[in-house]
C-alpha cells in the first residue's frame, strides 16, 4: 500500500499526511508541483522529510502548465459564464497527469488529494486521475475523516508533531489558490455575495485607481494561435505569462468578483485575479479578428461555452474535449501576427492589430471607390432573396399580398 499525495507544505497538507500514516499504515510519496503559485518549495521537502517521506518528488511544471494547458485553453477563448478564465480549473488536469505518473514510476497503488468534499476540485483531480488510470485507488480525506472542527484537526496537528503557527490556529480569512494564469479567493470572509471584498483580499495586481496615470502600450506577437513574443522579443510560453502578468499587476487589470455555479449544485463566491491571461484574451481574440474567417469564427464562438464547461467541470481528459481541441487549433492556422494594446487603470485594449495572413482587404471595405472583387448592385439582389421569406411572413401579418 503506497500512495501519491498533492502536497503543498501548508497546514492542510501536511495534516493530510499525517492521517494518511496514522489512518492507512501505508507508505506516503509526496508531489509538489511548482505552477507558478510564487511560493518556495524547498520547506515543503523538510517538511515532508521531518514526516519521514522517503519519496519526495518536487517538480517545477510552469513551462508545461502553460505550453499545454493554459495556451490551448486560450486558442479557445475559454471563459466560463461568460467571465471566469479558468484558472484553477486548468491547473489541476496537470496536476492529476504527474501524480498518475508518479504513481506508476514508485509502485503506489493509490493517489490523494486536499480538495473538499463540497467543491468542484475533488471531481476535477479524480475525472482526471480515473480517465489516466481506471484502476487507481483514490484517498479523499476532507470526504473520510471525522474531525468536526477546526479545532479537533489542530489538535491532531499538535498530537502528532506537526508544526502548527499561531496565525494558522484559527481558521484562515478565506481560502486561495494559486498559479501562474491566476490567484482566486473564495470562502468565510467572502462568502456573503452581497458584501464587497477589502482590498488585501487582491495579492497579485494593484488596484485600478492607484494604476499609473499614463497608459502603457505592448506589442503581443502570434504564431498559429499562440503568444511567442512581446514587444517583439520571443519569450518561453511561462516567461511570456510571467511578463504579460507584471504589465497586468501594474495596470491593475484582470480583477473579477463573481458568484458562479459548482459543478456539484451550488452557487459560489468567488474573487479572482488573472492580470496576463486578461491581456492575453484580449490580444487573442484581436489578431483572430483579422485572420480567421467569419464562419470558422462563429462557429468557434458557438463552441467555446461546451469546451469551457468541460473543463470547469474537469473533463480535460475527456473524447469530447479532445475533439473541440482538435476543431480549435484547425482554426489557428493562420492565427498568426501581432497586435498592439493599450494598458490603462485595470483595461487592455486592442489598438492595432496586423498579420501576413490577414483576411482584412482595405480595397473591399473602403468608402472610396474600390475593388471590383465587390460590385455593389450585387447587394440588391442579396438583400432582395434574404427579404423574401420576410416579406411572405409580413404579408401574412397584414392579410396582404406579396
Ligand atoms: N471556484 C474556482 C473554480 O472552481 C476556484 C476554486 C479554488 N480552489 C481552491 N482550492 N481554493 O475553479
Ligand atoms: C475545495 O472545495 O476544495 C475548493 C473549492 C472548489 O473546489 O470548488
Amino acid at each position: 500500500k503506497k500512495v501519491v499525495l498533492a502536497y503543498s507544505g501548508g497546514l492542510d497538507t501536511s495534516i493530510i499526511l499525517k492521517w494518511l500514516q496514522v489512518t492507512y499504515g501505508c507508505e506516503v510519496v509526496t508531489f509538489t508541483a511548482d505552477l507558478g503559485q510564487g511560493e518556495e518549495l524547498e520547506p515543503a521537502r523538510r517538511k515532508a522529510e521531518l514526516l519521514g517521506i522517503q519519496q519526495i518528488y518536487i517538480e517545477d511544471l510552469r513551462e508545461e502548465f502553460v505550453r499545454d494547458y493554459v495556451f490551448p485553453m486560450f486558442r479557445a477563448n475559454a471563459v466560463y459564464e461568460g467571465i471566469y478564465l479558468l484558472g484553477t480549473s486548468i491547473a489541476r488536469p496537470l496536476i492529476a497527469k504527474r501524480q498518475i505518473e508518479i504513481a506508476h514510476e514508485t509502485g503506489a497503488d493509490a493517489v490523494c488529494h486536499g480538495a473538499t468534499g463540497k467543491g468542484n476540485d475533488q471531481v476535477r483531480f479524480e475525472l482526471s486521475y480515473y480517465a489516466l488510470d481506471p484502476n487507481i485507488t483514490v484517498v479523499a480525506p476532507w470526504r473520510e475523516w471525522d474531525f468536526k472542527s477546526r479545532t479537533a484537526l489542530i489538535d491532531f496537528a499538535e498530537k502528532n508533531q506537526i508544526l502548527v503557527t499561531k496565525d494558522k490556529r484559527g481558521d484562515a480569512p478565506f481560502s486561495v489558490d494559486a498559479n501562474l494564469l491566476h490567484t482566486s479567493s473564495e470562502g468565510k470572509l467572502l462568502e456573503d455575495p452581497a458584501v464587497e471584498a477589502p482590498d488585501y483580499v487582491y495579492q497579485r495586481t494593484v488596484s485600478p485607481e492607484d494604476a499609473p496615470n499614463t497608459p502603457e502600450i505592448i506589442e503581443v506577437g502570434f504564431e498559429k494561435g499562440d503568444a511567442v513574443s512581446i514587444n517583439g522579443e520571443r519569450l518561453s510560453p511561462a516567461t511570456l505569462l510571467t511578463t504579460l502578468n507584471e504589465y497586468g499587476r501594474k495596470h491593475g487589470i484582470g480583477r473579477l468578483d463573481l458568484v458562479e455555479n459548482r459543478y456539484v449544485g451550488m452557487k459560489s463566491r468567488g474573487v479572482y485575479e488573472t492580470p496576463g491571461g486578461t491581456i492575453l484574451l484580449q490580444a487573442h481574440r484581436g489578431i483572430e479578428s483579422i485572420t480567421l474567417d467569419r464562419g470558422a469564427a462563429h462557429l468557434k464562438d458557438e463552441l467555446m461555452p461546451k469546451y469551457a464547461e468541460l473543463i470547469y467541470n474537469g473533463f480535460w481528459f475527456s473524447p469530447e474535449r479532445e475533439m473541440l481541441q482538435a476543431a480549435i487549433d484547425k482554426s489557428q492556422e493562420f492565427v498568426t501576427g501581432a497586435v498592439r494594446l493599450k494598458l490603462y487603470k485595470g483595461s487592455a485594449h486592442v489598438v492595432g492589430r496586423e498579420s501576413p495572413f490577414s483576411l482584412y482587404n482595405q480595397e473591399l471595405v473602403t468608402f472610396e471607390e474600390g475593388a471590383v472583387a465587390y460590385d455593389q448592385h450585387d447587394a440588391a439582389g442579396f438583400i432582395k432573396l434574404n427579404a423574401l421569406r420576410l416579406r411572405l411572413t409580413g404579408a401574412r401579418r397584414n392579410k396582404g399580398t406579396l
